[in-house]
């Protein structure tokens, strides 16, 4: 698989089902899941702390996540959207946790079980968004709950990458 390089001899592990896709780059001591997908021109690099991303997460064009040295991993659990030109720095992000397109989530914050950071947002360090809370602004602040609907859609796009993962991936196979 390309994109995939070592760091202090130790090489990304990332499932056979996931979609690592060109120019990105994954790096050191990175999990990636099943049916989970790294889109074009993100980095992963987990080089002074460890990086795991569950299964059925997707990761959009242009993001790039990092860890603090011995201080905090990062996590992404399962079924998590994350947006296009996010930054993703030391943090957890729980299952079906959404962080939109630009937004940037700091050293030790927590986006609880389908929590949402709306688009453009700046989680500062520490801040922790309830499950199903919607946060929003810089620095971002608790907006509202979300809507039974909004959570149904939230999932329905993490999904939705999974298929369409499996699209670019058979594309690119020719
Ligand atoms: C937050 C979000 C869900 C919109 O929520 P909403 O409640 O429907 O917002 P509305 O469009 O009705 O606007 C309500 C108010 O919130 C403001 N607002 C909307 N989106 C905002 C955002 N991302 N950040 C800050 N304020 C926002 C609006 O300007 C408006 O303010 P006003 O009342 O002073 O005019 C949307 O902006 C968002 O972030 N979606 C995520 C999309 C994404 O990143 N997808 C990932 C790529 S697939």
């Amino acid at each position: 698989m390309t994109g995939l390089y070592p760091f202090n001899g130790i090489v990304p592990q990332v499932a056979a089902s996931a979609f690592i896709a060109p120019g990105a780059r994954v790096i050191g001591d990175v999990q990636i899941g099943e049916d989970s997908s790294i889109w074009y021109n993100c980095v992963l690099r987990g080089d002074v702390e460890t990086i795991q991303v569950g299964a059925r997460s997707n990761i959009q064009d242009g993001s790039v996540v990092h860890v603090t040295t011995r201080r905090w991993k990062t996590e992404i659990h399962d079924d998590v959207l994350i947006g296009h030109l996010a930054m993703i720095h030391g943090c957890i992000i729980e299952s079906h946790g959404f962080i939109g397109l630009g937004a940037i989530v700091m050293d030790g914050c927590v986006v609880e079980r389908g929590g949402m950071l709306a688009a453009g947002a700046m989680l500062t360090p520490g801040k922790r968004i309830a499950s199903g809370e919607l946060w929003a602004g810089r620095p971002a602040k608790l907006l509202r709950t979300l809507s039974e609907e909004e959570v149904l859609r939230n999932r329905a796009a993490s999904a939705g990458y999974v298929e369409l993962a499996k699209r670019h991936r058979e594309s690119l196979a020719g």
